[in-house]
């Protein structure tokens, strides 16, 4: 199938996402990591770094190519952090379909704890959180022994300008498939168990 989840930063769509493409064999395509390992990278519009790390968004050019090569060489995938804006939303008609749209439903101040919280492998990427997730030894990965740093853009700072961008934005899009009548909401408090049980049964539904 074709899932897209959407949801404010913090929500869980990485951690899901990855767990639902595992399950169902899908593709995992997310532009924040696509863009996190081109960061540095210069193009016509600047570096990558330059909107992420002030929490803003990465002009739409560069963030459609990215999803128009990743979707053409998948079959089912799990697609995280796209569409952001309502150019996007259209662009991304235009480029496939989709079978399930997921919106993950939790608190602001939740949101906040997750994302200065937040540790993050450095070499396999793998997510952890100072309180909720917390790695047998502290600063080390258990997946790959990696070590784990904290996100430029999760800082208390930056994560208030992330909300804000997300609120004029991304909140539209969610509105958008809500009104085609796709959008199932999803509670995104409660365990990363207790969530993703609720995603399979509705990512089984529809495939
Ligand atoms: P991106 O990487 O997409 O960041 P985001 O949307 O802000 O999402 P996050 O990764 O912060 O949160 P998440 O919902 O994936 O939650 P996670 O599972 O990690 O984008 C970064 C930047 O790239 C953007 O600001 C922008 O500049 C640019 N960009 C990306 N896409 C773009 C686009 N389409 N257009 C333009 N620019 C774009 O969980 C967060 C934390 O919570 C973790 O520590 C985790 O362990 C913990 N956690 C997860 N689930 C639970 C739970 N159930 N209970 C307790 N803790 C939990
Ligand atoms: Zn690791």
């Amino acid at each position: 199938p074709h899932v897209l989840l959407l949801g404010p930063p913090g929500a869980g769509k990485g951690t899901q996402s990855k767990r639902l493409a595992d399950e169902f064999g899908l593709e995992h395509v997310t532009t924040g990591d696509a863009l996190r390992a081109n960061k540095h990278m210069e193009t016509e519009y600047g570096t990558p770094a330059e909107y992420m790390d002030a929490g803003e968004l990465v002009p739409d050019g560069l963030v459609n190519e990215i999803v128009k090569e990743a979707l053409q060489s998948a079959d089912g995938y799990v697609l995280d952090g796209y569409p952001r804006n309502l150019d996007q939303a259209e662009y991304l008609s235009e480029i496939t379909d989709l079978d399930a749209v997921l919106y993950f439903a939790v608190s602001e101040s939740e949101l906040v704890d997750r994302l200065t919280g937040r540790r993050v492998c450095a070499d396999c990427g793998a997510n952890y959180h100072v309180e909720f997730d917390r790695p047998e030894t502290e600063g080390v990965c258990d997946e790959c022994g990696g070590d784990l740093y904290q996100r430029e853009d999760d800082t208390e700072e930056t994560v208030k300008e992330r909300l804000r961008v997300y609120e004029e934005n991304t909140a539209p899009v969610v509105e958008h498939y809500r009104d085609e009548g796709v959008l199932v909401e999803v509670d995104g408090e409660g365990t990363p168990d207790e969530v993703f049980e609720r995603v399979t049964s509705v990512v089984a539904d529809a495939s």
